[in-house]
């Protein structure tokens, strides 16, 4: 099914399954027991996005489908307010959740509607048979107010830009000695320059824009709702030694401005991705290496 864009969308949020009703998602008291830990893991699959080339940061589909098993139930509306490539979108149809995310770059939207498109014709060959919809739309998300209706968000999942991380030439630290010097090498790999982009401000900026964009999304969400947010810190190149930049305290810090209410931080496990190391710091400054892991943070829309 596809979708035309109206302002609102037409785009369905209500539960089509048969949980209880106080039940917040589908999942089993076995299943539940199996997400009480707050170190995550993710295991890359086929259909993700590893090229580069194609979007500079894009998070594996198991993040958001494990956000979106845990928050919302069979036919509910899922937001993704930085959409990308798409990855969210794809998680909602393995779930039959209904999903949009936006995205300001119109390359990255047309590629996560192609990415939906292909991925359900996969499923299901020339007839479709999904009654949820999933779908971008090329929008800042400062704007996204206009596209939905009030409490019909059943949870917003997203990775927004870090900052300006990208916004400096790549050193594939994390990567050993001669590989080091790849065809990313030394390349910025930013979004756009487009001034609304998030990626292109400082992180103090970024965080009070984010709070901005979250602050007209709060009444979209059904109350309790859940907000995921998943981002990392930085390390400035300052003086000899560097400096932490805590992205993570600083997008808290507008959330909660905002009027959302911090419920859990889990932390991102990625020692998978991060098995060719090269050695820095030694023997003077102990840094770790920040692409161990990322920060997880989930808010709700308090009661
Ligand atoms: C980290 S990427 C998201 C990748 C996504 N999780 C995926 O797997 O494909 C962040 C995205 O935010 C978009 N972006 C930056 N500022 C934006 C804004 N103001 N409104 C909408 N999208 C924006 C960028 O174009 C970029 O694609």
């Amino acid at each position: 099914m596809s979708l035309e864009i109206t302002k609102p969308l037409k785009i369905g949020y209500e539960r089509v399954c048969n949980c209880p009703p106080q039940h917040i998602n589908c999942l089993t008291a076995k299943e539940w027991v199996q997400s009480q830990v707050a170190i995550w893991e993710f295991f890359y699959e086929k259909r993700d996005i590893r090229d580069k080339n194609i979007h500079p940061a894009v998070f594996p589909i198991g993040l958001p489908k494990r956000c979106i098993q845990l928050f919302t139930h069979e036919g509910e509306l899922v937001l993704d307010p930085f959409v990308g490539v798409g990855t969210t979108l794809v998680a909602a149809f393995d779930l039959n959740r209904n999903a949009v995310g936006f995205d300001l770059k119109k390359e990255y939207v047309d590629f996560s509607n192609k990415r939906v498109a292909q991925v359900k014709l996969d499923a299901y060959g020339e007839k479709p048979q999904a009654s949820t919809i999933q779908i971008a739309v090329c929008d800042d998300a400062h704007n996204i107010p206009e596209y939905l209706q009030a409490e019909t968000v059943s949870l917003a999942v997203t990775s927004p830009p870090y900052a300006n991380m990208l916004n400096r030439p790549r050193l594939n630290k994390s990567i050993r000695g001669d590989l080091r010097r790849n065809q990313h090498f030394l390349k910025i790999q930013q979004y756009s320059n487009d001034p609304r982009d998030l990626g292109t401000m400082e992180p103090k900026k970024y965080a009070q824009v984010l709070g901005e964009i979250y602050k007209g999304i709060l009444p979209l969400l059904k109350p309790k709702a859940h907000s995921i947010i998943n981002v990392t810190d930085l390390w400035w190149k300052e003086g000899k030694y560097g400096r932490r930049i805590p992205v993570h305290l600083y997008v808290i810090e507008e959330m909660e401005k905002a009027g959302y209410e911090l419920r859990n931080i889990i932390i991102w496990d990625r020692r998978d991705v991060v098995n060719k190391v090269g050695i820095f710091g030694w023997p003077s400054n102990y840094i770790t290496l920040g692409t161990t892991f990322e920060y997880i943070l989930d808010f709700w829309r308090p009661p």
